[in-house]
């Protein structure tokens, strides 16, 4: 084993690294020079497994007793790309860098450890990735005593940690999404050891209860699930994330309820896909449905959720969503495109038929919801035709908003074979007239609702002028409205004014809501 150093950018394969030592099932490398142990890398076989590990959930303490000190007197950073499942990972992160000692700071060059929690969604997403670790490099030459370390989905990608491993070995720490528990055990390995520190788990995945999370504001992520078993040809997640496992019902009701009691104000209830919650209980029926039902019982103002795949968007949950109450009447319903060959091609199992029938279901069922999605442009073989669906079902389905992307080759998935035949100008261009289209439903919305009376939560002053705050309605829609800073964290009754294309104006009419009395 002890031959020359190989190229590994294009797998991951440590065959021909040089060896130093292999102990306790861990081994360590010397790779150009950077001695590197690795607990565990990423495996794709591994990760595209479903039902071969049984799923288990613990719930004992991650931080043990003798690792609460570690970080007395020192900072921590961690920047997030991704989705709110990311940012949620962070707070868990912080909660446990917190428990040890470590105090938080904004400025990097402060920092004791500082954390990139990746996002492998495009490719963008990762270039902007490996261009903060080039503007890292100088930072950790100036500071030795640095802890600089890479997690979330990029860590979970055999390409990425080889890359990492060979071209950036100033890098101190790589760990998985299904390793974020271990963080104290790292943390103290990679401060100690000197060596830079792997691993990443390819596992099905396990729910890990009790970890601690640091939540700001009047705002709360709750996961209710994990994983994501749909497999969608473009997609990297089901291999970043392991396989749809739900969180016990008790676990997530004691923790919503925690929150109410806390004071928090608005919960997004977080999963890849939460309609599917529940399927994996064998000794239990419960589902989506009945988990918002349950929610709908807690004196909490507003119950979200993110994201919902159409394939298990049942009757029951409609059912439940239209008593409202905290329930609010917004739906991210991801459609990703208009047009049934495509999303044959894309594996999303629904014809564009079946997506506008369950629209319309629950826009009869909700009168005033309000939908949004996500749409992928320039998949491979989308045809102008194909793409005008896209367009067409946009204005029928009256989407209030969408988040819309180019499609991005993601190494190991099905799409990524196929072959990506549309130049880039065309692609750009959809996406231009995809987003016009948008703009314009966008407005027609706002526009709807002038003079309406809505709940606005205020969450904070508005980005450029702080005079006026900014909040959202049940929609979701952004309320721009003057009033003191005091408000922040409050509901406030207000009146719609004016339509801008992404907000509206909107001028209190009282200060009294239900849920809280403002003085
Ligand atoms: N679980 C969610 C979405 C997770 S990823 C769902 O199924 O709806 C968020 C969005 O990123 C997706 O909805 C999709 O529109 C987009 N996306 C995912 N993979 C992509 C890729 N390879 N290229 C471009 N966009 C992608
Ligand atoms: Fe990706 Fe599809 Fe799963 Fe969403 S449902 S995370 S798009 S594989
Ligand atoms: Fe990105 Fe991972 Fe979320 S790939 S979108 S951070 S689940």
């Amino acid at each position: 084993m002890n031959g020359g150093e190989k190229d590994f950018s294009k797998y991951f394969d440590f065959t021909g690294a040089k060896v130093l030592r292999e102990e306790d099932g861990k081994t360590t490398y010397r790779i150009n020079g950077r001695d590197i142990t690795v607990n565990a890398a990423p495996n794709y076989k591994d990760e595209k497994r479903r039902g071969k590990e049984a799923i288990q959930v613990h719930y004992e303490s991650a931080t043990p007793p003798e690792l609460l000190q570690l970080g007395k007197g020192k900072l921590y950073h961690i920047t997030t790309y991704g989705c709110q499942m990311n940012e949620h990972d962070t707070e868990v992160m912080k909660g446990m860098f917190e428990q040890m000692g470590y105090l938080p700071t904004d400025d990097r060059t402060q920092a004791d450890v500082i954390l990139l929690n990746t996002c492998a969604v495009r490719e963008n997403a990762e270039d902007k990735v490996f261009g903060e670790l080039g503007h890292l490099k100088h930072l950790k030459l100036e500071k030795p005593g640095l802890i600089l370390g890479v997690c979330g989905c990029m860590s979970q990608e055999e390409s990425v940690v080889s890359r990492i491993m060979q071209k950036h070995s100033f890098v101190d720490l790589i760990f998985g999404t299904h390793n974020i528990h271990r963080l104290p055990y790292l943390l103290q390995d990679a401060l100690f050891s000197k060596e830079m520190v792997v691993e990443v788990w390819s596992k099905e995945g396990d729910i890990i209860e009790n970890l601690p999370k640091k939540r700001e504001g009047m705002r709360g992520w709750v996961n209710i699930m994990y994983g994501c078993d749909k497999f969608c040809t473009y997609c990297i997640v089901p291999y970043t994330r392991g396989k749809e496992r739900s969180r016990r019902p008790e676990d997530v009701i004691a923790e919503v309820r925690e929150l109410a009691r806390q004071g928090f104000k608005e919960i997004t209830l977080l999963g890849q896909n939460v309609n599917a919650y529940g399927k994996d209980f064998d000794d239990i029926e419960y589902r989506f449905g009945d988990l918002m039902a349950d929610m709908a019982k807690i004196d909490l103002p507003r119950i979200r959720f993110t994201t919902s795949h159409p394939r298990d968007f049942d009757d029951h949950l409609i059912e439940v969503l239209a008593t409202r109450g905290n329930l609010v009447e917004h739906i991210h319903l991801p459609v990703q495109s208009g047009s049934t060959e495509v999303l044959k091609r894309m594996s999303r199992k629904y014809t564009r038929e079946m997506f506008l029938e369950l629209a319309a279901k629950i826009k009869r069922a909700i009168p005033g919801v309000s939908m949004t999605t996500d749409v992928i442009v320039g998949f491979p073989g989308e045809t102008d035709e194909q793409f005008e669906d896209t367009l067409s079902l946009m204005r029928e389905v009256g989407f209030a908003s969408a988040y819309t992307f180019i499609y991005s080759p993601r190494v190991g998935t099905p799409a990524a074979d196929m072959e990506d035949n549309i130049p880039e100008a065309v692609k750009k261009a959809r996406l231009a007239r995809l987003n016009a289209v948008i703009a314009e439903l966008s407005r027609q919305s706002n526009e709807d609702a002038i003079g309406q009376v809505v709940e606005v939560l205020i969450e904070g002053q508005s980005k450029n002028n702080a005079q006026v705050l900014s909040g959202r309605t049940r929609t979701n829609k952004l309320v721009h409205i003057e009033g003191p800073a005091a408000w922040i964290g409050q509901f406030i009754e207000a009146r719609v004014t004016e339509a801008q294309t992404w907000y509206v104006k909107a001028e209190p009419i009282t200060e009294y809501t239900q849920h809280e009395a403002v003085s």
